[in-house]
């Protein structure tokens, strides 16, 4: 058997939490045969319920999973983890945009980027709102690359590649190449332009350019504040599955055919913005039409506002 890695998850009681720690020490994240020893943080209000989780997870008898370490202060859970998975934070309620808990949840991550200031771990933000809270993390955390930091926005592209296959009667296999750039926020930008739907261009099978500038943007952009409005709470199985497969993401090799998306570094602006990538690096020469250049310039302004409405913290 190989070593195990170490993986954080801050908010582990929470909703997506119980969704994803289950599914890491079942293998799904870092694959069938790489024993895990689990790190879980969650504030001292909650550590009673996370002890439920713990047994519960002792209770599934997982082969891989050789450890569980929990408790309350980020400077404990997180030493020696590898990965930090960054969930733990308040999410919004109906009628809320993600921006709304900023002033709630930067301060979380200042914290925890001090705890998580060193070289050798990566860490996925998916507490909202994801992308400013990667950079408050990031500006907390000046030890840590800032390419080790990514915030989540694999679950945007999911949105998008399920959208054009319904639209398209095909499956959600057969979409590629979905980017969604910018924030993690209704500005988000969904590539109708690059995306492929059985190796063709999404345009030359959607022939619908009023659905593709309109409905479907606006299913994407809206989609977390739709199942609000279902579910009086927000996603979680699916933000659990979008959390595992962005690591997936990262460590393994991107398909010919395909990319991903992930809110990464932008040196230049100094925020972390969506962004499509392949092999860890970014897409270059990916072409987008005036109304999509239009909305980038939205998001990108965007996050430059929430960027100063954390300057305190940075
Ligand atoms: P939840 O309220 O069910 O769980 C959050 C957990 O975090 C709670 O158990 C809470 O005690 C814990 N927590 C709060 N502050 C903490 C801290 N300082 N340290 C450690 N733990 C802390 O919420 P949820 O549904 O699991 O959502 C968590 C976050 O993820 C929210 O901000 C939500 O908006 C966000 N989210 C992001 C995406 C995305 O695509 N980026 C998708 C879905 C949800
Ligand atoms: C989502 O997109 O589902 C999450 O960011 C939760 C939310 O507030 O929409």
């Amino acid at each position: 058997m190989r070593a195990p890695i170490r993986v954080a998850v801050s908010g582990a009681a929470g909703q997506i939490g119980y969704s994803l720690i289950y599914r890491i020490a079942a293998g799904d994240m870092f694959g069938k045969d790489q024993p895990i020893i689990l790190h879980l943080l969650e504030i001292p209000q909650a550590l009673t319920s996370l002890k439920g989780v713990e047994m519960e997870l002792d209770d599934c008898a997982f082969p891989l999973l050789e450890g569980i370490v929990t408790g309350s202060d980020p400077m404990k859970v997180f030493e020696g983890a590898e990965w930090a998975i960054l969930v733990g934070a308040k999410p919004r309620g109906k009628g809320m945009e993600r921006k709304d808990l900023l002033a709630d949840n930067a301060k979380i991550f200042v914290d925890q980027g001090k705890a998580l200031n060193r070289k050798d771990v990566k860490v996925l933000v998916v507490g909202n709102p994801a992308n400013t809270n990667a950079l408050v993390l990031a500006h907390n955390a000046k030890d840590l690359p800032k390419e080790n930091i990514r915030s989540m926005m694999r679950l945007d592209q999911n949105r998008a590649i399920i959208q054009l296959a319904k639209k398209a009667g095909v499956l959600a296999r057969d979409v590629k190449s979905v980017a969604v750039y910018g924030n993690h926020s209704p500005t988000m930008v969904p590539d109708y332009n690059n995306a492929t739907i059985q190796g063709r261009k999404v345009e030359d099978v959607i022939k619908d350019k009023t659905w593709l500038q309109g409905e479907f943007m606006t299913t994407v952009k809206k989609r977390g504040a739709q199942i609000i409005e279902a579910r009086g709470l927000s996603s979680s199985a699916s933000a659990a599955n979008a959390a595992i497969q962005t690591i997936q993401d990262w460590i393994l090799p991107t398909p010919k055919d395909d990319l991903f998306c992930a809110g990464i570094y932008n040196a230049e602006r100094d925020l972390f913005f969506g962004a499509a990538l392949k092999d860890q690096k970014i897409v270059l020469g990916l072409k987008i039409d005036s109304f999509l250049e239009e909305q980038v310039k939205i998001t990108e302004k965007e996050l430059l506002e929430e960027r100063e409405a954390v300057r305190q913290y940075l």
